[in-house]
Formats: structure tokens, C-alpha cells, sequence
């Protein structure tokens, strides 16, 4: 008897007990709101104050910060002359896709004047990521960090650092970068390339009347900081490093990783990279910095370097301010043996839950086209090569954004002709992707064609890079999912003996893969998330000439596996 009311009395207690962690927890997760105003701000850089589209005038925007778990309810109100929308970089975004963002897509752009609601629950994902504008290339000036801790008395898998700093890699234009893509639209050719890279904003001491406004990171001696490093460029891969310190890589587009040690990175734009920083060095100034990694040869790019600078704070506060900061050594511009063997170090903490299984297995080209000088154009509109006008494509269609509806609306709705779901799962015809390809397959053919899934698909898709008009490394995104990188390598994918180089076991989760220049990447992922999601090169130049395509996936059984009602605000075209 005495036995069974202890029994009694430890589990109601027990009880007790798991109602208040269920409180405890559900109260630790918290909602952030936000307003982010856009809005034409004066900003000062390179000697010429321009006119730039910021958010809440501040360039780069504000930086977010959650918990896992969190909620982000964040109302944009558009007070520039541009139609604008936000996007939440690699936020999965699970059953409401209608917050990603990607104007067109998931949503009609809002209008001058309108405003819009994004509200999105973060799960599962810590560390690093970003957001940005996701309409023409107002993410010039558009962008910020999200930054995910983990929930709340939980700690990240390596020491906590002393202090944490986002480091956000940008692309500065002298010009309006509207401007620059409205000209490029207009006549076929190439986009001016941009006009210094900045970090945190400022290009830095090797550009003019740069120096007075350079950004300075503070550590002191001894401690281990974490950088968040973000390459919110438009056009540019680029190389990072700071000078005579080591980086210890533990995390990327919030996914943790396998902590592995190197000094120099190098993000393509989308991708994220946390970095633990030991400051053991002598207390003195250090330069971090970050140029290009220019893999398509003989094509034009912005050759600058931009800098900050990593300063010892109270050891060194008034003597080595007078001494110049140390300059680290950056990789060639054309270094892919850098790149690769830098992207190649990547691996998932622990044992991953890869697909073995494949339910759709795609093959899918990335790469550039031309076309032939449409009928009747005059030739000012064909400035590209020999008279043509800039394409890109996948599996050669050059994706065309739909103008009347977004896709997910035409989707959820049942509009008929905004888009057909004929996206090839393979290339047309096959040919020597990497080789000398034949002038005749170098012409793509536009379309808005999305590929189907069935909710909890097992996907596999082989991203191949093709030498069309010039070979190049292709960051490409993925949105509403985390993919696993399997496997990448030189040359044509071979399924023969390419699938043994397959890693099942440890791959790194992302959501934006570096496809070497010449090259391909292997993802695979399960497609867990109702909705119409894009896949496309993250270089905004790339995407403007048609390099996309995108998923419909469909909504699953029951109410937890199907695509909520869009929110009331929904902006419509
Ligand atoms: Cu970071 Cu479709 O974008």
C-alpha cells in the first residue's frame, strides 16, 4: 500500500513536472514582429552618394535574430517606386510557401504604396542564414542576416564563442543596379559587371574615399569568436580570408557541420559559411578580405578586393591603430583547385538521413545559351555575341516568370494556362555537356514549365554544367528545402562509375550547391513541402537570362502534409 501511494505520488508528480516543460517550452518559443519599410535612402560609397533602395534606410538591413522554434511575422511595407518582395533565404518554410518570397512565384510583387505580411515559423534549422529582396535586382541593396540560435537552453556542438559577428559579403554598383539590368534586358548583352565588393556595407581601404568608413571587427587576445559569413553578392563567387588566422568551419546555410579547419573560403552567392575564429596571434590589426573566384574564362568581372578589419580591441587600442593592418594572400582569381578543395570538405556532423531509395531521378543541365536575334528586333536589341541576345537555361528551357498570377496561386486555385508541368527530367538531346558543343544545340526555348512531385518523393537530381558559350561554377539554390550534396567531380556525370563516389553516409545538408565550372553536383531530398518552389543559379545575372526551373509538389494526406490557405493580405498582380 505504502508502495503503490509513493508510485501514485512520484508520477503525478511526474505529471507536474512534464505539463510545465510542455509550458516552459511552448512559452520559450517565442514571435518576433518586425516592419521593414522600403524605402529610397541617400547612401555614400566610392565618392557618389546614390539614391538606394533600403530597407528601414538601413544598408545593409537589419539583422534578424531567433531561436529555433521561433516565429517571424515580419510586415514589409513598400515605399519605393519598385515592386518588391522579400525572400527568406533558406528558410524551409514548411506549408507556407506562401512567405518565400521569390516574386511571381510564390506571390505577386507588392506594389508602391502596398505592404505585405511574411509569417513563417522557423524549425529545425540553426545558424546561419539570410534574406533579401527576390524581385529584378533590388538585392543589390536589399539584404540582411537571419540569424537562428539554437532554442532556448540548449548550446551549439562546440564552444560557445565569446562573441559573434555576421560578416555579409555584397556587390556594390556606382549605378542603380535596376538600371543595370533594365539596359542589359534591353539590349542582349552582358550586365556591367559591379563596381567594388563590400563587407558589411563598406568596400573597404583599397578603394577610394573608402577608408574613413571601413568595417572594423573586434576581438581580443585569446578569445574564440564565430563569423557569420554570408555572400549576399548579385554576380560573384568569392574567395575569404583573414589574415594569418585560421578558420575552423562548424556551420553552413544553417546546417552544422563537421568542424574542419582551412583559410581561406569561398561562398557562392546564397551560400553561408560560420567560422570559429581564434584570436592567437600578436595583438595588431589584421585585414580580412574577399575578391573573386572567377571561373568562367575570358569572361568579364569586378577584379576589386574588398576588406575589413580584424582589430585586437584592448590590447591594441592606441598604438596599433597607427600601424598598418596585416594583408592576407587570397587564392588567384581562377583558383578552382582552391574552390573544390575547399567544397569537398564538407560533411554532416553525424550519420544523415539520405534517401537510398529514389522515387524521380532528374538530369539536368545548367548553363548559358544565346538567342538568335528574334525576327523583326532591331539590332540594338541583339547586342550580345555575334548579334544575339544572352540566354540561360536547364535542361534547355530558359524559364519565363509568369505575369498575371504567381504560380503557387495558379497552383492552389486550379488557374489553368499560367504554367505547364512538362519540365523535362532529362536534356532533350544528349551531347558532350563539358566538350566543344555544337553551335546548334546553343539556342534554349522559353517556357514556364514546372516539374511534378508527389508529396514524400525521393528525388535525385544530377546537376550538370555545360561549356555552352562559356564553361562557369553555378551556385544553385533550391528553395523550401535543405538538399544533401552527395557527390560532385570534373567532366561529364558518368551513372556508371560516378554513383560509386556517392557519399550516403555523412553529406552535407544545404541550399545552395557550387556546380564546379565544367563540372556536376549530385543532390538528393525528399519532398516533404507542399508547394511551388524554385531551383536556380544564384547569380542574379544568371537567373534575369532564364537559368530556373521549378518544383510543384503536391500537398500529401492529411492537413499537416498539405500547403495552409494563403494569408489574407496575399498581394495578387
Ligand atoms: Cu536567395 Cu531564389 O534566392
Amino acid at each position: 500500500m505504502e508502495v503503490f501511494k509513493s508510485i501514485a505520488k512520484t508520477s503525478s508528480s511526474f505529471f507536474v513536472v512534464c505539463i510545465l516543460l510542455l509550458f516552459a517550452n511552448a512559452a520559450s518559443e517565442k514571435t518576433h514582429y518586425h516592419d521593414f519599410v522600403i524605402q529610397a535612402t541617400p547612401v555614400k560609397r566610392l565618392c557618389n552618394t546614390r539614391n538606394t533602395i533600403t530597407v528601414n534606410g538601413q544598408f545593409p538591413g537589419p539583422t534578424l535574430e531567433v531561436n529555433n522554434g521561433d516565429t517571424l511575422v515580419v510586415n514589409v511595407v513598400n515605399r519605393a517606386q519598385y515592386n518588391v518582395t522579400i525572400h527568406w533565404h533558406g528558410v524551409r518554410q514548411i506549408r507556407t510557401g506562401w512567405a518565400d518570397g521569390p516574386e511571381f512565384i510564390t506571390q505577386c510583387p507588392i506594389r508602391p504604396g502596398k505592404s505585405y505580411t511574411y509569417r513563417f515559423t522557423m524549425q529545425g534549422q540553426e545558424g546561419t542564414l539570410w534574406w533579401h529582396a527576390h524581385s529584378s535586382w533590388l538585392r543589390a541593396t536589399v539584404y540582411g542576416a537571419l540569424i537562428i540560435h539554437p532554442k532556448a537552453g540548449e548550446s551549439y556542438p562546440f564552444p560557445t564563442p565569446k562573441r559573434e559577428t555576421p560578416v555579409l559579403l555584397g556587390e556594390w554598383w556606382n549605378a542603380n543596379p535596376i538600371d543595370v539590368v533594365r539596359q542589359a534586358t534591353r539590349t542582349g548583352a552582358a550586365p556591367n559587371v559591379s563596381d567594388a565588393y563590400t563587407i558589411n556595407g563598406q568596400p573597404g581601404d583599397l578603394y577610394k574615399c573608402s577608408s574613413q568608413d571601413i568595417t572594423i571587427i573586434h576581438v581580443d587576445s585569446g578569445e574564440t569568436n564565430l563569423l557569420r559569413v554570408v555572400n549576399a553578392g548579385l554576380n560573384q563567387q568569392l574567395f575569404f580570408t583573414v589574415a594569418n588566422h585560421k578558420l575552423t568551419v562548424v556551420g553552413a546555410d544553417a546546417n552544422y557541420v563537421k568542424p574542419f579547419t582551412t583559410s581561406v573560403l569561398m561562398l557562392g552567392p546564397g551560400q553561408t559559411t560560420d567560422v570559429l575564429i581564434k584570436a592567437d596571434q600578436p595583438a595588431a590589426r589584421y585585414y580580412m578580405a574577399a575578391r573573386a573566384y572567377a571561373s568562367a574564362q575570358g569572361a568579364p568581372f569586378d577584379n576589386t578586393t574588398t576588406t575589413a578589419i580584424l582589430e585586437y580591441q584592448t590590447s591594441c587600442s592606441s598604438n596599433c591603430a597607427k600601424t598598418n593592418p596585416v594583408f592576407p594572400s587570397l587564392p588567384a582569381y581562377n583558383d578552382t583547385a582552391t574552390a573544390t578543395a575547399f567544397t569537398t570538405k564538407f560533411r554532416s556532423p553525424r550519420k544523415a538521413q539520405v534517401p537510398t531509395e529514389i522515387d524521380e531521378n532528374l538530369f539536368v543541365t545548367v548553363g548559358l545559351g544565346l538567342e538568335n536575334c528574334p525576327s523583326g528586333a532591331s539590332s540594338s536589341s541583339c547586342q550580345g555575341p555575334n548579334g544575339t541576345r544572352f540566354a540561360a537555361s536547364m535542361n534547355n528551357v530558359s524559364f519565363v516568370l509568369p505575369s498575371n498570377f504567381s504560380l503557387l496561386q495558379a497552383h492552389h486555385q486550379g488557374i489553368h494556362g499560367v504554367f505547364s508541368t512538362d519540365f523535362p527530367a532529362n536534356p532533350p538531346v544528349k551531347f558532350d555537356y563539358t566538350g566543344n558543343v555544337s553551335r546548334s544545340l546553343w539556342q534554349p526555348i522559353r517556357g514556364t514549365k514546372l516539374y511534378k512531385l508527389t508529396y514524400g518523393a525521393r528525388v535525385q537530381v544530377v546537376l550538370q554544367g555545360t561549356g555552352i558559350f562559356t564553361a562557369e561554377n553555378h551556385p544553385i539554390h533550391l528553395h523550401g528545402y535543405d538538399f544533401y550534396i552527395i557527390a560532385e567531380g570534373f567532366g561529364n556525370f558518368n551513372p556508371k562509375s560516378d554513383t560509386a563516389k556517392f557519399n550516403l553516409v555523412d553529406p552535407p545538408l544545404r541550399n545552395t550547391a557550387s556546380v564546379p565550372v565544367n563540372g556536376w553536383t549530385v543532390i538528393r531530398f525528399v519532398a516533404d513541402n507542399p508547394g511551388v518552389w524554385l531551383m536556380h543559379c544564384h547569380l542574379d545575372v544568371h537567373i534575369t537570362w532564364g537559368l530556373a526551373m521549378a518544383f510543384l509538389v503536391e500537398n500529401g494526406v492529411s492537413e499537416l502534409e498539405s500547403l495552409e490557405a494563403p494569408p489574407e493580405d496575399f498581394p495578387v498582380c
